[in-house]
């Protein structure tokens, strides 16, 4: 049950970090038990969330549409085509006039100093739907994948192979937040920016357990192996230098062998044949589906306790 009313009513969500291991494991929990069926109140009964997508999406806007519907709320999905966000109005604009008709706000905007903005502009909570720097909804989901998978995060460790972008930035206030040991494996030149970690570790002084490493032989004792694709929206143009620099960085079957019984993770889309092989994301590890489908329940339990209407 969440309490009449959450610690977290009206307040934005832009990182993993903008909540504390005890909100976000509060969510978490709401979250498994919306899955289990034990929970279907309709905390946005009357209310009306705009969606803002400046990038392509599948898995987000389906799954923040059906979400906000389960939870009694209707919405707007304003595409790159309509708002033109700093193109027709500033995104401050933007946000002081949506801030008249919503409840609250779920963006994808290219930029994450934009978000800032956008969030600062508007009094009604803002949700990060993936910016450049983080995505924060995709490790909310994951985290309960990881759990209903494997058990406490605390006992798993958890290695991402690739490309240190956004999901691996989430990933790493996760970590911070959970404390479960989390290793980063990248070609030189693609870690995590070091801000990036200096900010994580920030959050956990005494018991940081991210680590950092360019040899995928490290993979050997994870419970856990994650990748995303190698150029992510935005970086289309570097993609043939990067598949050179990541050649030796995919996930096949080779790879998966040198830690047996780990499970796969892929936040998807994947780019078949480059980070990952059709042999292990369509193999018995892989669990990316059960990472996509757990989108949905993790973003209920989200705007429940962000959007929902005071009791
Ligand atoms: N994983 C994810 O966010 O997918 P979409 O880009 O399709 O929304
Ligand atoms: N890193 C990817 C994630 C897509 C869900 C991107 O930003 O394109």
């Amino acid at each position: 049950m969440i309490p009449s009313v959450s610690a977290l009513m009206g307040r934005d969500f832009l990182d993993v970090a903008n909540l504390d291991a005890a909100e976000l494991r509060e969510v978490l929990d709401l979250a498994h038990t919306i899955k289990a069926g034990r929970w279907a109140e309709r905390p946005l009964e009357g209310r009306h969330v705009a969606m803002l997508f400046q990038k392509p999406s599948h898995r987000t806007r389906v799954s923040f549409e059906v979400g906000i519907a389960r939870l009694g709320g209707t919405t707007t999905t304003l595409t790159e085509h309509d708002v033109q966000l700093g193109v027709r109005e500033t995104v401050g604009d933007a946000a002081r006039v949506l801030d008249r008709y919503v409840d609250g706000i779920v963006a994808r905007l290219r930029t994450h100093d934009d978000l800032i903005e956008l969030a600062a502009a508007a009094e009604k909570p803002v949700i990060n739907a993936l910016t450049d720097r983080s995505h924060p909804c995709q490790i909310l989901a994951d985290l309960m994948t990881l759990e209903e998978r494997c058990g406490p995060l605390g006992k798993q460790r958890i290695v991402y192979v690739g490309d240190g972008n956004n999901i691996a930035a989430s990933l790493i206030e996760a970590s911070a937040l959970l404390e479960f040991p989390l290793m980063v494996i990248a070609p030189p030149g693609y870690h995590p920016k070091q801000a990036v970690i200096d900010r994580a570790r920030t959050l956990n002084v005494g018991r940081f357990m991210v680590t950092l490493s360019t040899d995928v032989a490290d993979v050997a004792k994870a419970t856990a192996i994650y990748t995303d694709i190698w150029a992510s929206m935005g970086q289309e143009n570097e993609r043939e230098v990067r598949r050179k620099a990541f050649a030796e960085y995919q996930v096949n079957q080779a790879l998966m062998d040198a830690a047996p019984g780990a499970v796969f993770m892929h936040c998807l889309p994947a780019h078949r044949g480059e980070e990952v092989t059709d042999e292990v994301i369509d193999g018995r590890q892989s669990i990316v589906f059960e990472q996509a489908g757990n989108r949905l329940y993790a973003q209920m339990a989200l705007m429940a306790q962000l959007f929902g209407a005071e009791k």
